[in-house]
């Protein structure tokens, strides 16, 4: 595909970097506070996010398991998150022997419904992951407040948001834990690696731990862990790439604002960001009755429309839940997001526009 919806950014300054890890040869470390592009990169972290603590991993998966494991939440709890996002979501509840419990989404961004949420808690509820779907912020003064009233945690699931805010806070920095994804295809990245944000210090000192098999000062597992730590080749990339953050936001805003005129009489649902709310625009994602006929005519002109999710993760064979999801299962018939990456022309959304117009 000509344009890709997403693609990873890397130029001279990454390879300079991993070029220097390669050459000092310190390639990873098991130190309970990592090596050092692990610890610079954390510290770009927390003054881009403005929380206290940032602690790399090796995945956002790895990022949500340490999450989890970092409240206690096992065999017995249940954990609460939309079934309209990425599947990692959901295993990495799995993974810790929990139960994921499916909520809802809205209509309006496709984040958690926070009426379905509180249909949807019982005496077992731990945990609520809401999903900053697309870059889209989670409805996190309504979930906020619920999950307050009955003494459930919070962990963002930030993995497509990062850069966007909330009333002028990062998503990841909304609620006590945030975890971030730096897979290839993100708005930046280190390849694959994750990171987890908080402002809790008995938290931050668990997830160092648990990002390094429980232990404190080398074979002395205290609580469970596992190997989540990212390698320095990996870190000194999202070094350089948490530098050119900015610039790429700018870009995907500008994009974003273009395509949104160029549309603006065209017969499907745009994503209008909502009052203090300013989006990151990961994905640019529409909704029309006819999506599959656009997707189609989009990616015959090499335009890569993707749809982001065709199969809600409780609809996969893994879960093959019955639940009843209304609006999940709407979203994953209509929705369809165009790429306005930075590397996406004036030219490029012309004539996606063009095609949408025509076919609405
Ligand atoms: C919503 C969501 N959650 C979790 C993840 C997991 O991140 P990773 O692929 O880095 O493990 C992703 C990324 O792909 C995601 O989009």
């Amino acid at each position: 595909m000509k344009v890709p919806v997403n693609s990873p950014l890397v130029g001279k300054e990454e390879i300079a970097e991993v070029n220097a890890v390669l050459r000092a040869g310190a390639l990873t470390s098991a130190a309970n506070l990592g090596g050092k592009n692990v610890q610079e990169f954390e510290k770009l972290v927390c003054s881009f996010v403005k929380s206290k603590y940032a602690i790399a991993v090796n995945s956002g998966t790895a990022a949500l398991q340490a999450a989890l494991y970092a409240l206690d939440i096992k065999s017995g709890d249940e954990v609460l998150l939309p079934s309209f996002t990425f599947v990692a979501t959901a295993n990495s509840v799995i993974s810790v022997g929990a139960k994921p419990v499916f909520v809802d989404i809205r209509r309006d961004n496709y984040t958690m419904d926070s009426d379905d949420l509180k249909k949807k808690i019982t005496k077992k509820s731990r945990a609520i992951i809401p999903v900053h779907l697309y870059g889209n912020v989670a409805y996190i003064d309504e979930i906020s407040e619920i999950a307050r009233k009955h003494h459930i945690s919070i962990i963002e699931d930030a993995a497509q948001s990062m850069g966007s805010t909330y009333k002028g806070r990062q998503t990841g920095n909304l609620s006590e834990l945030g975890c971030f994804s730096l897979y290839a295809a993100k708005v930046m990245t280190s390849g694959e690696g994750g990171v987890i944000v908080t402002s809790n210090k008995k938290l931050h000192e668990k997830l160092l731990m648990i990002r390094n098999h429980g232990m404190v000062h080398g074979y002395d597992t205290r609580i469970l862990g596992l190997n989540l730590r990212l390698p320095e080749l990996n870190a000194a990339i999202a070094k350089v790439q948490m530098k050119k953050l900015p610039g790429f936001l700018q870009k995907r805003e500008k994009n974003a604002k273009i395509l949104t005129e160029l549309l603006s009489g065209a017969n499907v649902t745009l994503p209008i960001p909502r009052k203090h709310e300013k989006v990151n625009w990961y994905l640019y994602t529409i909704a029309s009755k006819i999506r599959d006929k656009i997707s189609s005519e989009l990616n015959a002109n090499d335009i890569g429309a993707t749809v982001y999710y065709g199969t809600p993760v409780h609809k996969t064979p893994y879960y093959n839940q019955k639940t009843k999801l209304p609006n999940t299962e709407w979203a994953a018939k209509s929705v369809l997001s165009l790429p306005v990456q930075p590397l996406v022309t004036r030219n490029n959304l012309e004539t996606i526009a063009r095609i949408i117009n025509k076919m609405t």
